[in-house]
């Protein structure tokens, strides 16, 4: 394990974080703050500590002026101020030696979050650049680093992979638990371990499944994944979302035949069709239509499923089972995420939108461990390791946390 906040000394020091507070906005409210509510055990130590926090991350995409104005984070600095017991001061400031004199007027316990790290790459690109200059400068502001941002840390920018490279640094408390459980299911899980993928995406999935597929002793699938299974095995799959990509679907061709036994796909399924919005219909697997569109799993498949989930000791789910958005086709992700909640496995839920759906369907409290990451969760279990965390240095193991 990488070196964490217990390995390091903090107290009356000044502390700069990333965090990732990467959260959906409306109108300056904040539609979902379980990313900031998790970083708050971190932020309250550094507290406890008599720190001075500085606190960083990105927000959206920013690729023209234009996203500077959506994209500010003085809405997120708002909500903090709710959340914690300090002072939580905003700065348009990302980088200028007003900057410095700023910090340096900081008192301990209070907390100095700056704009969006991704406006220093307008004009020129230098947070995702992980630009020397931009790294040393921040680094300059603080004594000891705090890398917190799980769900970013498949990135390498200046703000999480530069940072560390020049001053002391360590995983915060949110970082070590993700890694915790997640190591559960990529270093040793407990058998019968069973791997639930799911959801529209395929391609990016690949390399996760490549590496799940050698620790699981089931591959149960649905959505686009066991569509685009089921047309490599020469299933008519109509009009549903497949991988186009004909590399991919030889990846999986050879995956499925040297690991038969572990594979598990739908029998059946509810369809509807490209030419009628209203047309639902419930079909066996091997009678799909040209026209029709897989959109959730049926009740043959969900019983299977439920057989194969009650002996399980360790369950990865990431992707929905069907497209639970629409309430057409929502039973199957719905019936799955109920017999998930009444197993005594241990449950972990990755990937952005199954953790929203997750979230959506009221199952947050139901697993043992919902990831905060999108990208970086599948990142991290198809190569288990995460780029930011290169530069840090390893720490003593944590043998068990409370999750
Ligand atoms: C996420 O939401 O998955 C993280 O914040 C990473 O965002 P990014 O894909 O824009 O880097």
């Amino acid at each position: 394990m990488k070196k964490t906040l217990q390995n390091m000394k903090v107290t009356n020091k000044t502390v700069i974080v990333r965090v990732d507070y990467n959260v959906p906005i409306l109108n300056g409210k904040i539609l979902d703050d379980s990313k900031i509510i998790e970083t708050l055990e971190t932020i309250n130590y550094l507290i406890s500590e008599n720190c001075k926090i500085i606190l960083l991350s990105h927000l959206g995409k920013i690729k023209t002026e234009a996203d500077k104005l959506k994209y500010s984070l003085e809405p997120v600095a708002k909500h903090l101020k709710d959340l914690v017991n300090s002072e939580v001061y905003f700065t348009k400031d990302i980088m200028s030696p007003d900057l410095k004199k700023r910090v340096s007027e900081l008192k301990p316990q209070e907390i100095l979050m700056l704009e969006n790290t991704r406006f220093a790459d307008l004009p020129k690109p230098l947070e995702s650049t992980c630009d020397a200059q931009l790294s040393l400068f921040w680094s300059s502001l603080a004594d000891v680093f705090v890398n917190d941002a799980f769900a970013s840390a498949h990135r390498a920018h200046a703000s999480n992979y530069g940072i560390a490279k020049y001053i002391p640094s360590c995983i915060g408390f949110l970082m070590q638990k993700e890694l915790f459980s997640l190591n559960k299911l990529v270093i040793n899980p407990e058998h019968p371990f069973v791997v639930v993928m799911g959801g529209a995406k395929m391609d990016d999935k690949i390399e996760l499944m490549e590496n799940l597929i050698k620790k699981c002793d089931y591959l149960l699938c649905a959505g686009g994944i066991a569509n685009t299974c089921l047309k490599a095995l020469d299933f008519g799959v109509g009009q549903s979302i497949v991988s186009k990509d004909f590399r991919i679907i030889d990846k999986l061709k050879k995956m499925m035949l040297e690991n038969k036994e572990k594979f598990v796909l739908p029998l059946d399924a509810i369809v509807g069709s490209t030419y009628d919005e209203n047309y639902v219909k419930y079909k066996r697997i091997d009678t799909i239509d040209d026209n029709d569109l897989i959109q959730d799993i049926g009740v043959k498949t969900l019983e299977k499923y439920q057989k194969v989930i009650s002996s399980a000791k360790t369950i990865f789910l990431n992707g929905t089972l069907g497209m639970y958005e629409n309430p057409k086709f929502a039973n199957g992700t719905k019936e799955f995420f109920n017999m998930l909640s009444k197993t005594d496995a241990i449950v972990v839920v990755g990937g952005g939108d199954t953790s929203s759906a997750v979230k959506n369907l009221g199952y947050q409290n139901q697993f043992t461990y919902v990831s905060s990451g999108g990208g970086a969760t599948l990142d991290y279990l198809g190569k288990e390791k995460l780029i930011a965390l290169d530069v840090i240095e390893e720490g003593e193991t944590i043998e068990t946390l409370d999750l």
